[in-house]
């Protein structure tokens, strides 16, 4: 099916200017940007879209991260994006992130892994909805 999902290049990625990198990524496999802007992120809006890792011992690690430094959020359109974006973006733990994927070319640690993806149909229409608003999702 034709969805959409949330993709976030986190404050690691900015600086190290791969934004044109991913974008190209996405682009070449065929999906469609809908929406992009570089922003701040607010503690409060860093604290929603974690809400599900409130719980976790890494939680402030994790909104400090997001807050400290401009992200990259966008929203892309096309057949199956929502899982294709997940396969491009690679696995969480560095150990198993493959080579070729996003967080396997760039990123070492857990923490710092270069971009966020939506995991399913509900957080992308629930983030989308959060970064962007309800008429995009
Ligand atoms: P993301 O896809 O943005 O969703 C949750 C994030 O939590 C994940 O990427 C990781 O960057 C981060 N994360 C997961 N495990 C840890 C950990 N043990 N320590 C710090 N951050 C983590």
């Amino acid at each position: 099916a034709i969805e959409k999902t949330f993709l976030m290049v986190k404050p690691d990625g900015v600086d190290r200017q791969v934004i044109g990198d991913i974008i190209d990524r996405f682009e070449r496999r065929g999906f469609t940007m809908r929406g992009a802007k570089l922003m701040n992120v607010s503690r409060d809006l860093a604290e929603k879209h974690y809400a599900e890792h409130s719980e976790r011992p890494f939680f402030g690690e994790l909104v400090d991260f997001i807050t400290s430094g401009p992200v990259f959020a966008m929203v892309w359109e096309g057949e199956s994006v929502i899982s294709l974006a997940r396969i491009m973006i690679g696995a969480t733990k560095p150990s198993e992130s493959q080579p070729g994927t996003i967080r396997g070319d760039y990123a070492v640690t857990v923490s710092h892994n270069v971009i966020h993806g939506s995991d399913s149909l509900a957080s992308a229409e629930r983030e989308i909805g959060l970064w962007f608003g309800e008429e995009l999702v």
